[in-house]
């Protein structure tokens, strides 16, 4: 399966899919890497890496409708089987899930549907909670509401810094997505409402 990621920071979602992607029985590939930002770590892995990329800044483009446009232009002309969003800080949008929808898997650093959006490890911090973890799931048209396709779960420590606590949740994290990307490419899967049905 030909695999387009997207990014917006240091890449270890990416680079551990690049690295799974090293075993032809993986059954899948990074084709493509795409990001909302220049000189981000997660490009300089995929350029190490050999991996083509493209950058589409939202300030480059007169609305977001124009920058939705050109992203899914972009990442089209890679062909993907399945685009993944890793760390990736933008939300798409219609144009976008017109073309890849269904097609898209995000990962999240919280247990959805707890602690959505851009701070989910703060948040769940600072709520006392005591666990939390990560999201594995098809993208759709809310934030972070699309179908569950896998979770684990991190404990949170009495002591812990957001920092602390989200390089152990990125430890899990990159683990699962590696995991649900392979199973989604090697055998398939369907969407049945709000569950998902891999074989
Ligand atoms: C991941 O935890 C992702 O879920 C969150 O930001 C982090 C990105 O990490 N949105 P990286 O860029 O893959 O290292």
């Amino acid at each position: 399966a030909r695999l387009v990621v997207l990014v917006s920071g240091s890449g270890t979602n990416l680079q551990a899919l690049l690295d799974a992607a090293e075993d032809p029985a993986y059954g899948a590939a990074v084709v493509a890497v795409g990001a909302d930002r220049p000189g981000i770590t997660g490009l300089e892995r995929a350029e190490r890496a050999g991996v083509p990329t493209f950058v589409r800044r939202v300030q480059d483009f007169a609305d977001r409708v124009e920058w939705d446009r050109s992203l899914t232009g972009a990442v089209a002309e890679h062909r993907p089987d399945l685009v993944v969003s890793a760390g990736f800080m933008k939300i798409v949008g219609k144009e976008f899930l017109a073309r890849f929808g269904g097609r898209v898997v995000n990962t999240h650093p919280a247990l959805l549907p707890s602690f959505p959006g851009a701070h989910g490890v703060r948040d769940a911090l600072a709520y006392g909670a005591k666990v939390t973890g990560c999201t594995v799931h098809f993208v759709d048209d809310g934030v972070d509401t699309g179908p569950i396709i896998a979770q684990h779960v991190v404990d949170i420590h009495e002591d812990d810094t957001e920092e602390a606590l989200h390089e152990r949740i990125k430890t899990v994290e990159r683990e699962a997505l590696v995991h649900v990307v392979g199973r989604l490419a090697r055998e398939g899967y369907r969407i049945e409402g709000r569950r998902v049905l891999v074989p």
